[in-house]
This record gives C-alpha cells, structure tokens and sequence, in this order.
C-alpha cells in the first residue's frame, strides 16, 4: 500500500488559481484579481510562486511568493485557509519561501505587513525579522499602515542557525534542502 504524504509544496500552476482565489476572498479584505495571478505565473519572470497541498486529498490549504530582485527576495503573499489555519501550516509556508529565498541566491528578504496583522508578524519574527519602517496608508482599501520587515543576512550565522532550527520542526515534502553552512563566494 503506498501511503500519501501528508503536506507538499510545489510550485503555483495556472489551474491552482481558482482554489487560491477561494481562500483568499476568505482571509484578505482585498484579494487579488484573478489576472493579477495569471500575469504573475505567465509573465514575470522574478516571481516564484508555491502552494501547500494536503498529499492525501489534494486540496490546496496555503499559498506564497516571492519576487528575487537583484540580491533581494521581496516577499509578495502568503495565507492559509482559515480553517487550517493555527497549527503551524503558515510557518511551514513561509519557511518554504525562505528556503527557496536560499536556493535564488538571495541576501536579505523583505516584505509588508498590516500593521494590525500580530499573528503574521510575530509569525515573521520568529524567523528573526525586523520592523525597520512604516508606510503609512500604503493598504488603499482601509488607509492602514504597512509595517516593512527585513531579514538579518541570509548568511548572518545567527539568522542561519535559527531557519535551521525551525526548519528541522517541519515535514513537509518538497521542502528544499537546508542552506550550507559555509559562507557563499559569490
Ligand atoms: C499569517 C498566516 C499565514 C499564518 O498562518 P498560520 O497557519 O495560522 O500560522 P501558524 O499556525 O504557523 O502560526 C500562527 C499562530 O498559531 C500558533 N500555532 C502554531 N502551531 C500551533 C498548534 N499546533 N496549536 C496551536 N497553535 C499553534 C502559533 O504559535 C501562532 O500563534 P501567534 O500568532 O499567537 O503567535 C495566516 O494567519 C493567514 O493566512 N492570514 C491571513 C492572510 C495574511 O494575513 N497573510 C499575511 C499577509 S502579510
């Protein structure tokens, strides 16, 4: 009997976007329309885009990207289905991102947050981002601010040691080995 894996992240595929509009309309104010989706995968060539697939069902319980600029990983979406949501399936998500922010060669990460949205700040934190600014009325749908978080290094030992750590909490397949240990001379 082959026993199905329990959580996968695979790349975003054009015929997931109907399942991630769904979860969005019930985790964001202001979803994305659906071309902004279509145009990520089909035309951008700095975009990464993964999903988090039940192994067993198929379902699609989570979502992200990235856009890799330069040495930067700007970190564009994530979320997971409200009712998955609270057992540890956003931070495996967003490992995967910062994973693949390794693989692309990337030195720092950044994104944009809420600046009402704790659960994924303190998510971000405990990867050892930071809040080193403020937009303010950046969201146009209710005028609130984004508070803007970086990543330390990639390579700063301490951050390193820390996604390393957590990383080894998570199974999920198709996660992406590990960054080295070594110093990248690149
Ligand atoms: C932000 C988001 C992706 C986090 O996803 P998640 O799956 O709930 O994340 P986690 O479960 O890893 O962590 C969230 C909380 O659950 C807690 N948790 C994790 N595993 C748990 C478990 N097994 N049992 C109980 N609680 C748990 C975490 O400690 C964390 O608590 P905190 O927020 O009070 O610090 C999700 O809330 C979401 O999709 N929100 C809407 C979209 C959004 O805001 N996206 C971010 C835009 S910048």
């Amino acid at each position: 009997m082959k026993v199905a894996p329990h959580l996968l992240i695979e790349r975003m595929r054009s015929g997931d976007i109907p399942a991630i509009q769904a979860i969005e309309r019930e985790i964001f104010l202001s979803p994305w329309p659906r071309n902004a989706y279509a145009s990520e995968l089909s035309q951008n060539q700095q975009a990464h885009y993964f999903v988090l697939r039940d192994g067993g069902r198929g379902d699609i319980i989570g979502y992200g990207g990235l856009w890799k600029v330069s040495d930067e990983a700007h970190i564009t979406t994530i979320g997971v289905r409200a009712e998955s949501q609270h057992q540890g399936l956003g931070t495996g998500m967003f490992a995967a991102l910062v994973q693949r922010s390794y693989e692309l060669g990337a030195r720092w990460i950044t994104l944009e947050v809420r600046v009402t949205n704790g659960h994924a700040i303190r998510l971000y934190e405990r990867f050892g981002f930071k809040a080193i600014g403020r937009r303010r009325g950046y969201y146009t749908d209710n005028g609130e601010d984004a508070v803007v978080m970086w990543s330390d290094s990639l390579h700063a030992p301490s951050f390193k040691r820390r996604f390393v750590d957590i990383l080894q909490g998570i199974d999920i397949v198709g996660m992406g080995p590990p960054p080295p240990s070594e110093y990248p001379h690149r």
